[in-house]
């Protein structure tokens, strides 16, 4: 197992060799450098962990038209990757992620990883203990004790690491920090954040029936997308993309936006571990008055209160409000009623109530306005000097930045510079991972004798971030972390 920072050897035998001719390209085989070099090309050599859906932009974004080598590709699902595979003819195509860091630990220099949820944290582990460095996508794991576990690896292997928020790179976040630092908008006390995912079948029954594994997909490939899993049979509710729905893969929408509309409060209030979590979810009824009780599949609709305390930087406590499933929060008076709340189509959005003025955004921290008492709207100028040089890249340059980071090593200005390492992605997903405790506690109960439920898990909870632990209902903290599937782990 390989602790140190392969980094800073690479990037001296870059130096010493002056190998970074313009426009030269060659790569130098692995086994000549030895391990922990770069090829004199400056090129790094990627591997993507997922290569369909999301994982397929996140290679392409990574690969930037060359600037870098994409040297093997791995997806359960060829019929999913089968557009990256196309396209990286030469890199080597597994199905296993683990077979393909052990064969190429050599050849790897940094991973992408853009599967289901449940698979991010033993994935990420994985490479970053064979010294790669990961770009994972959001939410960084499934639950908190991997979040916590991934931030401490990444310090502990010092690898470069960026979870895939990609609205963390938008100038729009760095704006707004801004607006927030100068005193426009005051202590922040509230906070709504609102999605209408989700977008896919959530609240249904578990499928029962028997489908046929498509022509793509063998039984060992399913075992593999089982992977840490509880084992459950092939069905196309599950696979592809609509394992979101389900604890069992995914973290429903609250995991699945989380990162992305939680992140501006969190980045400009500079919050830290919630201290109470409660919440209420909606119901779903097939027959008159019993609600359906599926504990397994994620619910359509959920609030979700978290609180925060007063912090140097935002002198309030703060009462974050989280509704999804199409709940949006109510106009505040401060915002004229002609005027869209969050995003233009209302969707999804982030409304931060300051003492002075709310400061607004949509998903990603797009369209960031202030909206101030005396009536004036503030909104970011089209001219805004931003420090993020990929700003107009695609996905504002989140992966690119990521690159040029790893590039330049741990610890390298470069790498300070990222908007969503695990120092401060680790602690964002825990954060919104709480809210899902405290969905998931919400439908523990007990049937009684007239064929009700008697719910146990619905609670105030009150959480000590540094211990992880709820401290007022044991029951819940089952759902900090979980258990793995024999023959899995994360270490
Ligand atoms: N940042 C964003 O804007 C954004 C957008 C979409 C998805 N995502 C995230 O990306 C991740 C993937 O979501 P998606 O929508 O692409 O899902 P998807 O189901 O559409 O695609 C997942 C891909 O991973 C493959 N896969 C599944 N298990 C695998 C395994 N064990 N090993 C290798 N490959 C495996 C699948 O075959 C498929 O190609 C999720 O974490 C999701 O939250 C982020």
């Amino acid at each position: 197992m390989k602790k140190e920072s392969n980094t800073t050897s690479r990037r001296a035998f870059v130096k010493t060799t002056g190998a970074v001719a313009a426009g030269s390209f060659f790569i130098v085989p692995r086994h000549v450098l030895g391990k922990g070099y770069i090829a004199p090309s400056d090129k790094l050599n990627l591997a993507a962990i997922g290569a369909g859906g999301k994982g397929r932009s996140d290679i392409l974004n990574a690969y930037q038209d060359g600037a870098n080598n994409v040297v093997a590709l791995c997806d359960v699902d060829t019929a999913r990757a089968k557009a990256s595979i196309e396209q990286f003819p030469k890199a080597k195509f597994y199905k296993d992620f683990r077979v393909m860091l052990e064969e190429m630990k050599d050849g790897i220099d940094a991973v992408t990883i853009s599967m289901p949820d449940h698979v991010h944290g033993i994935a990420a582990m994985a490479a970053m203990q064979l010294g790669m460095h990961v770009y994972v996508q959001k939410p960084l794991t499934h639950n908190i004790y991997e979040a916590r576990k991934l931030t401490e690896a990444a310090r502990e292997y010092k690898v470069v690491s960026q979870m895939g928020n990609q609205g963390a790179s938008n100038p729009a976040q760095q704006w707004m920090i801004e607006q927030f630092d100068k005193g426009t908008v005051g202590k922040v006390h509230t906070v709504y954040v609102w999605t209408n995912r989700p977008v896919w079948p959530q609240g249904i029954p578990v499928p029962t029936d028997k489908v046929k594994m498509p022509e793509s997909l063998s039984k060992s490939d399913w075992d593999l997308f089982i992977g840490p899993a509880d084992y459950v049979d092939y069905h196309p509710l599950y696979h592809p993309f609509k394992w979101r729905g389900w604890w069992n893969f995914g973290t429903g929408a609250l995991g699945d936006m989380g990162c992305h509309i939680i992140d501006p409060a969190f980045r400009v209030l500079k919050l830290g571990y919630p201290t109470e979590v409660e919440c209420s979810v909606g119901q779903v009824f097939t027959k008159d008055w019993v609600p359906e009780h599926i504990p397994e599949g994620c619910p359509p609709s959920s609030n979700v209160e978290l609180k925060f305390p007063a912090s140097k930087h935002n002198k309030s406590e703060v009462k974050m409000i989280w509704t999804d499933g199409g709940i949006r929060p109510f106009h505040p008076d401060l915002i004229p009623a002609s005027h869209y709340l969050g995003e233009e189509s209302g969707a999804n959005g982030v409304l931060m109530i300051g003492k002075k003025g709310i400061m607004m955004c949509g998903v990603y921290g797009n369209d960031p306005k202030v909206y101030f008492k005396n009536g004036e709207v503030r909104k970011m100028p089209e001219n805004y000097k931003t420090t993020n040089p990929n700003e107009k890249m695609r996905e504002f340059g989140h992966q690119v930045s990521w690159t040029q980071a790893c590039k330049a090593g741990f610890d390298s200005p470069e790498h300070k510079a990222l908007t969503s390492s695990f120092d401060y992605a680790g602690p964002l997903t825990e954060t919104v991972l709480m809210g899902n405790l405290a969905i998931r506690s919400y439908a523990e109960g007990k049937l009684n004798d007239r064929g009700r439920m008697d719910y146990t898990g619905r609670k105030k909870m009150l959480w000590d971030g540094q211990t992880m632990k709820i401290t007022n209902h044991d029951a819940a903290n089952k759902y900090v972390a979980r258990e793995y599937r024999e023959g899995w782990k994360l270490i």
